[in-house]
């Protein structure tokens, strides 16, 4: 892998910002291969090196995969010239690593955001074909049915012709308002509040609280982000392409 500056690798894991990585360096704290690094300009590959940082071995990851728990009123964009983005909401370094939000949620959604900086994996997260659940808990005006839990899991057809994969939609309270989970394959344009909408139940409340294996952290105050684990991290790969390390065999 090509060389990197010192300050830039030990600020990729995210525990360090590049301020405090230069003041590691400066303070003696870091180590390339053994020897006391001299400045953060000195350039390292980080995949061979060993770099240290009191004592402990870096990690160093190629990708930043954060989960940020996404609150009203910011857009899931990169950049918006009139309102607050998700971006705003991370500190400059990691806008810096050309982070993206890994689909979107509407302005008004709260909840469980993925941003990274690899495009194929999050690419692969998003393909309906990969199976990945979205979860979302809902709650609506009106009372949700047994009914409308079966026009979910048979493919809803929506006004605008658009037809739906089937979908869950389990009931946790019904009354006037009424609560639940949604379980989507897809992420089409305003999907669940078009489809509860369909059914004459406008929704009034939505927060994703899962994708595929990972959770919203319920630790994480609205607003705030986290590092993904290297488990976490684990999970999802299992997500991307199937078929990129198997062998096809030779044509015969
Ligand atoms: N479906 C919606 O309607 N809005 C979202 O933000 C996500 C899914």
């Amino acid at each position: 892998m090509e060389k990197q500056r010192l300050d830039k690798i030990i600020a990729s894991t995210g525990k360090w910002s590049r301020r405090e990585a230069k003041e590691l360096i400066r303070q003696g704290r870091v180590l390339v291969d053994g020897v006391p690094a001299r400045s953060a300009e000195e350039r390292a590959d980080p995949e061979t090196a060993a770099v240290t940082v009191n004592g402990e071995v870096l990690e160093y990851r190629r990708y930043t995969w954060v989960m940020l728990n996404k609150p009203a009123g910011c857009l899931s964009a990169t950049e918006d010239g009139r309102g607050q983005t998700v971006l705003d909401l991370l500190p400059a370094d990691l806008r810096r690593q050309g982070l993206f939000p890994v689909g979107r949620l509407d302005k008004d959604t709260e909840g469980l955001l993925l941003l990274t900086n690899e495009g194929g994996l999050a690419h692969a997260l998003l393909s309906p074909k990969r199976h990945v659940d979205k979860v979302y808990y809902t709650r609506v005006t009106g009372r949700l049915t047994e009914a409308d839990c079966q026009a979910f899991a048979g493919g809803l057809t929506l006004a605008d012709g658009l037809v739906c994969l089937p979908a869950g939609l389990e009931i946790l309270s019904a009354g006037e308002e009424s609560e639940a989970y949604v379980t989507l394959r897809e992420g089409k344009f305003h999907q669940v509040k078009r489809m509860l909408a369909c059914l004459g139940k406008p929704v009034a409340y939505l927060e994703r609280i899962r994708m595929g294996p990972l959770a919203l952290d319920r630790d994480l105050p609205r607003g705030a982000f986290r590092f993904l684990t290297e488990n976490e991290l684990e999970e999802l790969r299992r997500f991307d392409n199937p078929t990129k390390n198997v062998k096809s065999s030779p044509k015969t």
